[in-house]
């Protein structure tokens, strides 16, 4: 499969393309930090048989007002995708008092309006697909009536409006051949998790969502459309 994976310089969605590379996929690997990023490409390569993974250096921002820069970027590299995993992310914990609206819009933008720009960006690939797919990643806390934590407030309502659209695509892509859901991860140990909370340990490691995320972006997909798949061992 062809599979463009944002967010994939480090944390869930560097180790996401590492299994999926072990599995022969081709790879399109979108992040800002260029080093890091050829880095995971590297390792792919190297991993990968007859797959191949491309290191696309990128700042989703610039989709949001230059759309057309992206697009032909992708297409120096195929005109056909697969899976779509909208997973960069960002998380800013502080207190709902002390948000500006500046700093709301950047976490919204993040978390909410570029994935949903680089969907748009990305369904004449996805339909040139036989059987396509968008997994958009939202959160717990994206999860209504699950545990809500203090400081979260933009991060988690960013991830459920990404939560409704995937709802709303799910039906407007039917006739398309495009499937859309989302997964809502718990804690996970990664660079994101330590710098919003020093010293809390999730008991989940990259490497174990990996494994999950790389069945669902293979396999469990093909059975679900609109649905927002909570991916945690505690409750609520
Ligand atoms: N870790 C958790 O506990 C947890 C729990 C629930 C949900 N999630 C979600 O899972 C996803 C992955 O989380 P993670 O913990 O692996 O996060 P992470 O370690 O902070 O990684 C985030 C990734 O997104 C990329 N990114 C951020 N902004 C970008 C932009 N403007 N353009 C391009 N790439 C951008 C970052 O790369 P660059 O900085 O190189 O651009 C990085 O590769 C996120 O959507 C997160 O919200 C995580």
């Amino acid at each position: 499969m062809r599979i463009l994976i944002t967010g994939a310089s480090r944390g869930i969605g560097a180790e996401l393309a590492l299994q999926l590379a072990a599995e022969d996929q081709h790879l399109f690997l979108v992040a800002r930090t260029e080093d890091r990023l050829r880095e995971v490409a590297n390792q792919c390569n190297a991993l990968g048989g007859a797959g191949a993974a491309v290191a696309v250096p990128y700042d989703l921002a610039g989709i949001l007002d230059k759309p057309a820069g992206f697009t032909t970027l992708l297409e120096q590299h195929t005109d056909c995708l697969d899976v779509l995993v909208n997973n960069a992310g960002l998380l800013v914990s502080k207190p709902f008092a002390t948000f500006t609206p500046a700093e709301e819009r950047r976490v919204f933008d993040t978390n909410y309006f570029m994935p949903a720009q680089l969907i748009r960006i990305c369904m004449p690939f996805l339909e040139r697909s036989a059987a396509a797919s968008v997994i958009n990643v939202t959160s717990m806390g994206a999860v209504q009536g699950s545990a809500k934590f203090p400081g979260l407030s933009a991060y988690s309502s960013s991830k459920g409006a990404l939560a409704i659209l995937t709802e709303c695509l799910a039906e407007e892509f039917k006739t398309l051949n495009i499937k859309v859901n989302a997964l809502a991860f718990g804690a996970v140990q990664t660079e994101m998790l330590e710098e919003a909370f020093p010293g809390l340990q999730s008991g989940t490691s990259p490497q174990e969502m990996g494994s999950f995320f790389k069945w669902f972006v293979m396999e469990g997909w093909r059975r679900m459309n609109g649905k927002m798949l909570p991916v945690s061992d505690s409750t609520p």
